[in-house]
């Protein structure tokens, strides 16, 4: 089929190379030129595992093209698959200006009966509200078009990975020879389709967001009572995860979700309900356990290591491994958090970052952050004199660093593991005084 994957960000790009692999003819279309322009020379605009290759390959035969142009993106495919961004807007509710535009390019280049398939996660009621927009803006005897919900349920890291191996494919709409065709799009990935309305597929997507961020907000609240208690908290998921009814996964605690997703995604949830005059008060406990999270480890870092006046090295600013995204990242928070306590020195280490303008600070932190923050290179002298190393994601390279040699090179040994990604007791033999989260006694 000739599908156009509309904005080629994290979702965008994997699922047009991923369409594209199956055998589709795929155009990428940005209105970012710059992007587009990287895209075609074989350039990944960000970082995700395996993705590079894929997108070299299918450039080489031709299986796949970028472009900023939007009428012949719109032309030229049945399909068209809206990956676009929808952040959040300062009171909460998903900012829907760049579906709008999309909307506005379709109803002006259309030529041919459509279908379009709603990837980007929308606000419940979007998909329906769409399909009357482009019902009042095209003459839809002349043209009809149909759309699609198909929310995607990838994750940043694990992109290529999730998408060849989806969980589900979730259709909503109410066309079934459209419903039909999205199936089709993907007959040959190993999935199950759960077929419904507009109103169910957009609800799966946010329900599924607002559980996985409650099942983190459950444990990290469960740590903060086991920290005290003696009982390792990574244990304890284990063992509760061997009940599949609760499964072990996103059950690791830590400093707190961030991401692009999660944060915005439970904000829309609770400004949707506060719309219709209710109120999810669990949903709205997650968020607030997420959001004091790191205020809960920088309190217990302090009740050790007073940090006015003390140097630091952070391992760690974006939102988690594997990828170079640093939408609402906890690491980032964390370091403003030690800002604000008056740390005298923060060193950064990020596999993705090598110079302190690559840091997106939240609001008022830019100047601070320049004057206190370094990002470093040099793994090797990184630690020297510094009287803490705090850990904020599990990129693979953090473990093999030398943690035996680098303790001696410390002023004091506090290691603070944000993620319960090291071993305690190796870390200990080293002579590391190491704090976890709830890593029992
Ligand atoms: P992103 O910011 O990485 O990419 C969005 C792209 O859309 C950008 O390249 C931007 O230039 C482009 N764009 C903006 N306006 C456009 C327009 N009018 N026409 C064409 N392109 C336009 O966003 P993302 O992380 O890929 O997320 C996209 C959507 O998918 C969001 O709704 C998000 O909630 C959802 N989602 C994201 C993930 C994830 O892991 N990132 C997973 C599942 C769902
Ligand atoms: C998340 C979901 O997992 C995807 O299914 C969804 O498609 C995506 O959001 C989305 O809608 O955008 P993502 O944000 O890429 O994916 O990454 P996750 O692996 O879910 O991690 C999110 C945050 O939670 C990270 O900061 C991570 O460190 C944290 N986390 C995750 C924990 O603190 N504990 C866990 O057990 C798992």
């Amino acid at each position: 089929m000739k599908i156009t994957v509309i904005g080629s960000g994290y979702v965008g790009t994997t699922t047009a190379l991923v369409l594209a692999n199956l055998g589709h003819e795929v155009i990428g279309y940005d209105v970012d030129t710059a992007k587009v322009g990287k895209l075609n020379q074989g350039i990944l605009p960000f970082s995700e595992p395996g993705l590079d290759e894929l997108l070299q390959e299918l450039l080489s035969s031709q299986r796949i093209v970028f472009t900023s142009d939007s009428s012949s993106a719109i032309k030229q495919s049945e399909i068209l698959m809206i990956s676009v961004g929808t952040p959040s807007t300062s009171s909460g509710n998903a900012d829907l200006t760049y579906l709008e535009q999309v909307l506005e390019v379709i109803a002006a280049h259309i030529n041919a009966p459509k279908i379009v398939v709603t990837k980007s996660t929308v606000p419940i009621g979007t998909n329906r509200w769409m399909q009357e927009q482009l019902a009042a803006k095209i003459d839809t005897d002349q043209y009809p078009v149909e759309v699609i919900s198909n929310p995607e349920f990838l994750r940043e890291g694990e992109a290529l990975h999730d998408s060849l191996h989806p969980s589900r494919t979730v259709i909503g709409g109410e066309n079934s020879l459209a419903i039909e065709k999205v199936r089709q799009l993907y007959t040959l990935l190993p999935t199950t389709y759960f077929i419904c309305n507009y109103e169910t597929a957009e609800m799966i997507k946010y329900a599924s967001n607002g559980f996985l961020a409650t099942k983190i907000s459950f444990i990290n609240e469960i740590a903060r009572l086991a920290d005290q208690m003696g009982a390792d908290i990574q244990g304890v998921a284990a063992g509760m995860g061997m009940d599949p009814r609760i499964s072990p996964h996103h059950l690791y605690a830590g400093i707190g979700y961030g991401g692009s997703c999660f944060p915005k995604d439970v904000d829309e949830l609770l400004h949707l309900a506060r719309e219709k005059g209710l109120s999810l008060h669990l949903l709205k406990q997650a968020k607030r356990v997420n959001d004091s999270q790191i205020g809960w480890f920088v309190q217990k870092i302090e009740s050790l290591l007073p940090l006015k006046g003390k140097r630091v090295l952070v391992l760690g600013v974006t939102f988690k491994e594997d990828t170079d995204d640093q939408r609402e990242s906890p690491g980032i928070r964390l370091i403003e958090q030690l800002l604000d306590k008056g740390v005298e020195e923060i060193r950064v280490i990020d596999p993705t970052i090598t110079s302190l303008e690559q840091i997106h600070w939240s609001k008022g932190f830019d100047e601070r952050g320049k004057l206190k923050v370094q990002v470093v290179s040099e793994v090797d002298a990184a630690v020297t004199g510094v009287h803490a190393v705090l850990l904020t994601t599990t990129w693979k390279q953090f473990a093999a660093y030398p943690w035996q040699e680098w303790a001696g090179k410390t002023e004091s040994a506090y290691l603070f593991d944000g993620r319960n990604f090291l071993d305690p007791l190796e870390m200990r033999q080293y002579g590391w005084h190491y704090v976890g989260i709830a890593r029992g006694k």
